[in-house]
């Protein structure tokens, strides 16, 4: 399969260039810190914890190749002493409490990693962070106000809303960023500061809880049915590195001045924002006889049934473009799994995908 190269990404800008990554351990955070790292960036990373066993983070060998404190973003002080540590000139905050179903077990616990967490990651930016010059806060589409209805696709200065509290929680987050980047964040030489949206990511080394790809990795591994919740609902599934193809974008048209500071969607083409069931049955043909799966017909909580981000003005402005196409970033899932069961070295196997796009 040969993948176009539409976005082009600055490796002059990425040489040496220091990066602090938070949620580096996670499923985005380890591909962006592989990629940081195979475009030579000096990379630091601050994670709680490594959230998934197995993980892309341990399996590619993330951490041999960066600088990384285990901290808290709910630890104020620990925040600050790992910015100045590290004396970012990007800070990529990914880290978050990143599930729906947990936020709604655990609302206060989402709103205070999501909320407080990038007020605690903005402030030490603030008090510390001399030497940034580009803030990247990744966010959510589902950080918008969706009754579910129409098929109209989310443009940045849409509403916010929220209807569960980790949409919510993000949707508070785009709040701070509009708040710190008015106060502290707009004068001459201050950092600059953009948020992202992007939509339901899929990539080779999720495996992450309540989450469909990762579910369907799951059901080819132990040979059990996948369970398929809201067959119906549509989603923008993109491969995971087309959305950080557009952070990378982001942070350096940030840190070349202020026009890009603001909201930006890094969302598919309108022809991959497909149904639940469009998903499970093109997995289950990649992988041949190994997926099988059946309804769920428990009780789920409330989803938006349609969800979709016109993501032109990134297009436009940016000069970003979606990496591949859904069928191609199934495919790509689907080899780095097989490679994983073959016991391939996945560290070369990764930068080997993140070289084809
Ligand atoms: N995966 C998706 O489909 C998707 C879609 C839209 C937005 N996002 C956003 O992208 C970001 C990364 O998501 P992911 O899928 O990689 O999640 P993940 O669960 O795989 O990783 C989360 C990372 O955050 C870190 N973390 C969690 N709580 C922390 C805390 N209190 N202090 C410090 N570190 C903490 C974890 O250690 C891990 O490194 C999140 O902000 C998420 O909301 C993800």
């Amino acid at each position: 399969m040969k993948i176009p190269a539409l976005v082009e990404i600055d490796p002059d800008f990425w040489m040496g260039r220091r990066v602090l990554v938070t949620g580096h351990t996670g499923f985005k955070g380890a591909w962006l810190s592989l990629w940081l790292q195979s475009l030579g960036a000096d990379v630091a990373g601050l994670a709680r914890n490594v959230p998934t066993r197995p993980s892309l983070y341990e399996l590619a060998g993330v951490g041999a190749h960066m600088r990384e404190l285990e901290a808290d973003v709910r630890d104020r002080a620990a925040v600050l002493e790992a910015l100045r540590d590290a004396r970012p000139e990007v800070v990529m905050h990914l880290a978050a409490q990143p599930l729906v179903r947990r936020s709604l077990r655990d609302p206060a616990m989402t709103y205070d990693v999501n909320v407080m967490g990038t007020v605690n990651v903005l402030d030490a930016v603030r008090d510390a962070g001399e030497e940034v010059l580009a803030v990247v806060l990744v966010t959510s589409d589902k950080c918008y106000e969706n009754s579910g209805g129409g098929s109209r696709r989310f443009v940045e200065d849409d509403p916010l809303g929220g209807a569960d509290p980790y949409s919510s929680s993000k949707a508070c987050a785009e709040l701070v960023a509009r708040a710190y980047q008015r106060s502290f964040f707009s004068g001459e030489g201050s950092p600059r500061l953009g948020t992202a949206r992007a939509g339901n990511v899929i990539g080779g080394g999720d495996w992450g809880e309540d989450r469909l790809v990762p579910d369907a990795v799951r059901a080819v591994e132990t040979g059990e049915p996948l369970s398929v919740r809201n067959p119906a609902a549509v989603r923008p599934w993109q491969h995971v590195l087309s959305p950080l193809a557009g952070y990378l974008r982001l942070a350096e048209a940030l840190s070349h001045g202020g026009e890009a500071a603001g909201a930006w969607n890094f969302g598919p083409p309108e022809a991959d924002v497909r149904p639940v069931s469009w998903i499970v049955r093109r997995l289950a043909e990649l992988w041949g006889g190994d997926l099988r799966w059946r309804l769920d017909d428990a009780e789920n909580p409330h989803e938006a049934g349609h969800l979709a981000l016109d993501s032109s003005a990134a297009e436009r402005v940016l000069g970003w473009h979606p990496t591949c196409s859904l069928q191609d970033a199934l495919q790509l899932v689907v080899e780095w799994h097989r490679a994983h069961r073959r016991g391939e070295d996945m560290r070369s196997v990764s930068l080997s995908q993140i070289a084809r796009i």
